[in-house]
């Protein structure tokens, strides 16, 4: 059968918006890798989708008082919407969550469980009795076994890192209900992952040495410690029922049903057809981009479950043939953390920002080997001296030469054959990164062919040459205007925008050309060029910092907003008592620059001076509030906010759009008393 190959993106989980962190680990280096192979002429097949089932995707909903299918419809659209526009381009998105998916997932549960891997064993676990239900790990805290913190959660403390049994918690309490939980015994199917132990061992060992070391270090570190059977199913009802007699009340494990996904999205899109990109085959490769926290899933459970389903002989699964895991990529120096407001979401800004920057800057810093970092100022940085002044100005240049003194029109004249030579050489070359998945490096390697260009241009100094020899001038522009041509084919994987723009102020049509036969002079003498545009616009030094600023502005607010998920939750009065409320007296207050939010205020509170930072600024003038008499807590850690010291917080009335107003004591003239 035809080479071909399989690309799956790691499923998004439907349960927020995707943030920068997923691009540069899944999406981005996906999708080059694929357009790569596209332009080389290969087969294959692009698939991804939502993964909306799970406890996180439960948890939003309740907060938010909706269903679980208003949440995952939310950023089911949302999510599709962020990745057309960034030309990551899947041959189809699905979402778990379909009734093709049920089937699908049911069918391969109940083929595992014919075939021997299924089996169902009898534990104990929480109960709540007010919310009549079994509470699924995230819906349960209590004091931590190991190091006494109050609120480790019920499968991990924070505090220490164990890991832990919900059971084993001291004073366990509900999160949907507040009340205290009970033990009682519950059924669940297990997967008999234990064995697979050996099977898994062949099949990770004949993968050294080709795969990427993490990945294979990670597989055999899980292997090592010994394959332990595991529930797959959970007391829930959201997600994929178990089909079975007696199983009200169980779905399947979202971690059970997610990589299956991946199944029912090619079915989807191809019905008569999903054999051919799944049915065990020489020549079809898989390869599952996914970030390290996925490697468990990918290496061991899904390739077990398909050599479980494999067993009996009646179909047999493809088992991935690569994972090139990425590591994780931080923002401006911090790990990216949504719910500290440290994040950038696509869809926030790709209103101000050409996708095309934002690939190229993802691309250029990719996590392949180690994390890597996102900063506004690296954006800059790679747009202004990278897209402007080599690619940009490369193109600019060529194109107005051209104009001015060729009367915009391809000079009829030989190109210099070994230069565009050479340049098929380097794209070759830039071939083999990335079919290593090397990608970072084919960036690199990229540019510099686009650098050498520019050098040929410069050398060949076709502004004097066209005063004494035209047809060599000729010449030059016209190999200027084959290399131009080449690169927006070379650039397409990273930049797949600007290739298109290239094209068409070079009046191509996009289509025949392949990775193979870019640097193959393919333009016609006399052809009319189109209308030049300036490809990247330089970004100013304001504009990042406005950039930054909203990221501070992000992260203040939340948190300001960390309440915990459920609030009815009860506290002793010793819980309130460890918060320290003082009146405090405005002394002076002063706007802080470039916030519309934020006050810098100092403050007495007694004998002594403080200063605090507040988000009042769009209800209170600096003016307006010295000497009021305020409400503080005295005894907070003391934070920066952009950049500036807070020693405290005050306290005030917010709706969901702000502060309404302040807390102040009546009686305007005493500081430093207490709060109670
Ligand atoms: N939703 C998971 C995550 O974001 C990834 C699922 S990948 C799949 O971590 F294999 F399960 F599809
Ligand atoms: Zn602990």
């Amino acid at each position: 059968m035809p080479k071909r190959t399989l690309v799956t993106a790691a499923l998004p989980y439907a349960n927020g918006p995707i943030h920068i962190g997923h691009l540069a680990g899944v999406y981005v280096p996906a999708d080059m890798y694929v357009r790569y192979k596209r332009l080389k002429g290969e087969e294959i097949l692009f698939i991804c989708g939502s993964d909306e089932h799970g406890v996180p995707i439960t948890i939003s909903a309740d907060k938010e008082k909706v269903t679980p299918k208003a949440i995952v419809d939310r950023y089911h659209e949302l999510n599709k919407k962020s990745f057309e526009r960034l030309g990551i381009s899947f041959d189809y998105y699905g979402r778990t969550s379909s009734e093709e998916h049920r089937k699908v997932s049911q069918e391969f549960f109940l083929h595992l469980l014919e075939n021997g891997f299924i089996d169902t064993k009898e534990e104990p676990q929480l109960y709540d009795e007010e919310a009549k239900m079994f509470l699924p790990d995230r819906y349960v805290e209590g004091t931590c076994p190991v190091c006494s913190n109050p609120d480790a959660r019920g499968d991990q403390c924070d505090n220490c890192g164990t890991y832990l049994n919900q059971t084993e918690l001291i004073n366990p309490r509900s999160k949907v209900s507040g009340s205290k939980p009970v033990v009682r015994p519950t059924k669940h199917w297990y997967f008999k992952l234990s064995a697979f132990q050996k099977d898994l061992e062949n099949f990770i060992e004949s993968y050294a040495g080709k795969w990427r070391d993490t990945v294979v270090q990670q597989a055999r570190s899980w292997l090592k410690s010994g394959l332990q059977d595991r529930p797959i199913t959970r007391d829930l009802d959201w997600g994929v029922p178990v089909p079975l007699e007696g199983a009200a009340g169980k779905v399947l494990y979202v971690w059970f049903d997610a990589p299956i996904g991946y199944v029912t999205a090619t079915k989807e899109h191809l019905p008569d057809n999903w054999q051919y990109w799944w049915a065990e085959d020489k020549d079809l490769e898989w390869l599952c981009f996914l970030g390290k926290d996925n490697i468990v899933f990918h290496t061991i459970m899904f390739p077990a479950m398909q050599m479980g389903y494999n067993k009996d002989g009646s179909f047999t699964y493809r088992l991935t043939t690569n994972v090139p895991a990425n590591e994780f990529m931080n923002l401006e120096g911090r790990k990216l953390s949504k719910s500290r407001g440290w994040t950038i979401e696509p869809h926030e800004i790709l209103d101000r920002y050409d996708a095309d920057i934002i690939r190229y800057t993802i691309a250029c810093n990719l996590p392949e080997s180690k994390d890597s970092d996102f900063s506004w100022k690296d954006l800059q940085a790679h747009t202004n001296n990278e897209l402007a002044d080599i690619l940009g100005n490369y193109a600019n240049r060529t194109l107005t030469f051209v104009k001015n003194n060729f009367d915009g029109k391809v000079p009829d004249a030989a190109s210099d054959e070994q230069y565009l030579n050479s340049i098929g050489e380097a794209a070759k070359e830039i071939g083999s990164l990335y079919e290593k998945c090397r990608l970072r490096e084919a960036t690199a390697a990229t540019f510099d062919i686009i650098r050498s260009a520019n050098k040929y241009f410069n050398d060949h100094e076709p502004w004097k040459l066209i005063k004494s020899n035209r047809d060599d001038a000729a010449k030059v522009l016209r190999t200027c205007l084959e290399v131009l041509r080449a690169v927006s084919t070379y650039i397409a994987p990273i930049l797949p925008n600007t290739s298109d723009r290239i094209n068409g102020m070079l009046s191509i049509p996009a289509g025949k050309i392949t990775w193979d036969n870019a640097h193959l002079a393919l333009l016609t003498g006399h052809a009319p060029l189109g209308e030049i545009k300036v490809l990247f616009p330089k970004l100013e030094n304001e504009q990042i910092e406005a950039e930054l600023t909203r990221m501070q502005e992000m992260a203040t607010k939340a948190e300001q907003q960390t309440a915990p998920v459920v609030s009815n939750a009860k506290i002793t009065i010793d819980d309130f008592k460890k918060i320290k409320l003082k009146t405090a007296k405005v002394l002076e207050a002063e706007a802080v620059p470039k916030s519309k939010k934020l006050l810098k205020l100092q403050v007495a509170v007694g004998d002594e001076r403080r200063q605090i930072v507040a988000g009042i600024a769009e209800k209170y003038t600096p003016e307006s509030i010295v000497g009021k008499t305020i409400v503080i807590v005295a005894n907070l850690e003391s934070a920066k906010l952009m950049g500036i010291e807070s020693q405290g917080m005050l306290l005030a009335v917010n709706d969901d759009k702000g502060v309404v107003s302040l807390i102040t004591s009546e009686k305007e003239s005493s500081d430093g008393l207490e709060v109670r």
